[in-house]
Formats: C-alpha cells, sequence, structure tokens
C-alpha cells in the first residue's frame, strides 16, 4: 500500500458477518445475552485509540430516551420494509426517516400505570376551579 493512503474498517459490514452475527438482519436482541462479543466483534464506537469519547455518554442518553419512550407510548412502524443504510461519515445511518406512529399511552400493565406515578402531572392538568 503507498504512503498516505487512508484505510477505515467498515463497522456496518463487521455487524453483518454471519459468522458472527447469525441471520444478521434479524433484530436479535438477545444475542447480547447469549454470548459476550470482544471489542473487535462489536464496535459500535469504533476501536482503540481515537474511538468514540462520547461512548458513555451516549449510551446513557440512549438508555433514557429509550426507556422513556418505550414505557410510555406504543409505537408501531409506519411502513415495514426494510430500512436501507446510508453512509454518514464514517459510520452508516438509514437512508432517510424511519417513521412510526403512536398507537397509544403505554400498554395498562406498564409500570409508569401504576398508582401514584403520574399524580403530579394529573394534578397539573387538572381544570381551573369554576366558582
Ligand atoms: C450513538 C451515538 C454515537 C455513535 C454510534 C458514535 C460513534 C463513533 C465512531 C464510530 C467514532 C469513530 C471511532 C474510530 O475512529 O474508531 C466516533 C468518534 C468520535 N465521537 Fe462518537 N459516537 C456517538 C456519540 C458521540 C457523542 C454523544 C459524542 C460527544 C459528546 C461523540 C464524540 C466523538 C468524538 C469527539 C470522536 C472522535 C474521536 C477521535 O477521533 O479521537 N460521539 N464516534
Amino acid at each position: 500500500m503507498s504512503p498516505g493512503k487512508v484505510v477505515n474498517g467498515c463497522i456496518y459490514l463487521l455487524h453483518q458477518r454471519e459468522d458472527i452475527y447469525p441471520e444478521p438482519k434479524q433484530f436479535k436482541p438477545d444475542r447480547f445475552l447469549a454470548r459476550k462479543y470482544s471489542p473487535y466483534e462489536f464496535m459500535p464506537f469504533g476501536a482503540g485509540a481515537r474511538s468514540c469519547i462520547g461512548a458513555a455518554l451516549a449510551m446513557y442518553e440512549m438508555k433514557l430516551v429509550l426507556a422513556t419512550i418505550l414505557l410510555n407510548y406504543q409505537l408501531e412502524l409506519v411502513e415495514r420494509r426494510p430500512v436501507k443504510p446510508q453512509r454518514l461519515g464514517l459510520a452508516l445511518a438509514p437512508a432517510g426517516d424511519v417513521k412510526m406512529v403512536m398507537l397509544g399511552r403505554c400498554l395498562p400493565f406498564c409500570a409508569s400505570r401504576a398508582p401514584g406515578r403520574h399524580r403530579r402531572r394529573s394534578r397539573q392538568a387538572k381544570p381551573l376551579a369554576a366558582t
């Protein structure tokens, strides 16, 4: 290879490897319970000396945001078509929006429906006293 050439590993292709992730296109979060992937097998934030410095913050934000949304809302995809990846700098992202519709508030058994959880919000929502 000639000097000055830039070489980038492709994180997307790594995460599509059938030998590491059987049925890689399937959404199977349980695969992360079944085994622990090495930093050379799973690297959403890159690897080595120049890996993402925002990884911990990003994970924290994603857990908070996703948990809040999933605890409170029922969502459904608008389109069932597979999402196409598109290059976004070093990473890949969905080409276009991934539209969802909100079907309603959370399920009846959801934790946020437990008595007392929404007390403050419902108190605020009370109409002004009509005296
Ligand atoms: C889901 C969210 C994020 C993903 C998937 C992500 C992914 C990445 C990846 C793949 C790299 C390249 C690593 C490499 O070259 O090996 C990178 C670098 C970087 N990321 Fe993130 N990142 C995320 C969020 C953030 C956040 C929240 C911040 C800052 C608060 C951040 C700051 C940076 C910086 C400064 C670099 C360059 C590090 C360097 O070149 O030394 N990232 N990120």
